[in-house]
């Protein structure tokens, strides 16, 4: 899908395409607050019918509820291999921002920010955030950010509320995007919309690794869910450059997966550039 049939999905065709001009400031100074409360990107992904307000309670209760209960097999001790190998591709320069979408508690926001990234996560559950901290013995200086609560320590910084409540502005200034396991955390109509989102909040050249799966979608009920490659092209295709980096049988590092009845999984790394 192209930028302007994203934005008219989006329900703003025509508002002015905001980009603030914040020297030496990747993101959230409270500049953008006071914008986003006068702009007209403020309805983007705020507001929506009572169905989707419905959908997105649900899914925020899924995912405390996971946190809570400790149902969290995604989450991995070492850093991804892949963002080892393929980091590089991403051209960060240092104190250039990578934007981590549903970043959980990874450690690979830590690696991120030890390659001297300036680093950005999004996170729906204010458990994850706050073991994220707790558990790196980090101290988080928090202040409020428009809808989300912004929890930072350093040149990291985890904006705890919801993906889809970002806007441009917040991500004018990003130059990579590191997403692992988060495409594959939404359901088929949900992927749609996150992909529309991510064309709609990132500046053309910006670079995005993508991690995702690929399985018989029959042997387990997701998240996480199966994305084959013909999905990630018809996702991302019009908006981005798509290339393969690299895939390999994975299921090996996914115990978890293969008690829940998965045979076989396979993982890959795209590397996407935003035309
Ligand atoms: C499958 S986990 C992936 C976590 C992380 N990327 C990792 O590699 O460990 C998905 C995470 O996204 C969070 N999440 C789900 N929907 C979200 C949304 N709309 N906005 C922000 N975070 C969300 C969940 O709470 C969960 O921690």
């Amino acid at each position: 899908m192209c930028v302007e049939a994203a934005w008219d999905r989006a329900g703003i065709r025509g508002a002015p395409r905001i980009t603030l001009p914040l020297p030496g400031c990747q993101l959230l100074s409270p500049a953008p607050c006071f914008f986003r409360s006068r702009g007209s990107c403020v309805t983007y992904g705020r507001e929506g019918s009572a169905n989707q307000r419905k959908e997105e309670e649900k899914r925020r209760r899924f995912w405390e509820e996971a946190w809570q209960k400790g149902n969290i097999g995604f989450h991995k001790e070492e850093v991804h291999r892949y963002l080892r190998r393929h980091y590089i591709r991403l051209a960060v320069a240092t104190g250039e921002t990578v934007f981590v979408p549903l970043c959980g508690k990874s450690r690979d926001l830590l690696w991120l920010a030890e390659e001297e990234a300036a680093v950005c996560g999004v996170e729906l559950s204010t458990l994850a955030v706050d073991a994220f901290f707790a558990e790196n013995a980090l101290e988080a200086a928090r202040q409020s950010y428009g809808p989300f609560e912004s929890w930072r320590s350093g040149t990291l910084q985890i904006l705890l509320g919801d993906l889809f409540a970002l806007v441009p502005a917040d991500l004018a200034e990003v130059r990579a995007v590191y997403d692992r396991a988060s495409l594959v955390a939404f359901p088929p109509d949900m992927r749609r919309r996150y992909a529309d989102h991510l064309a709609v909040l990132l500046p053309s050249g910006c670079r995005i690794l993508l991690v995702s799966y690929t399985y018989e979608q029959s042997e387990l009920a997701g998240p996480p869910f199966s994305v084959p490659p013909a999905e990630v092209e018809e996702l991302f295709g019009d908006a981005f450059t798509i290339e393969l980096l690299e895939e390999e049988d994975a299921l090996s590092d996914h115990p978890t997966l293969r008690a829940r009845g998965l045979t076989a999984l396979t993982e890959s790394a795209r590397l996407l550039v935003r035309r």
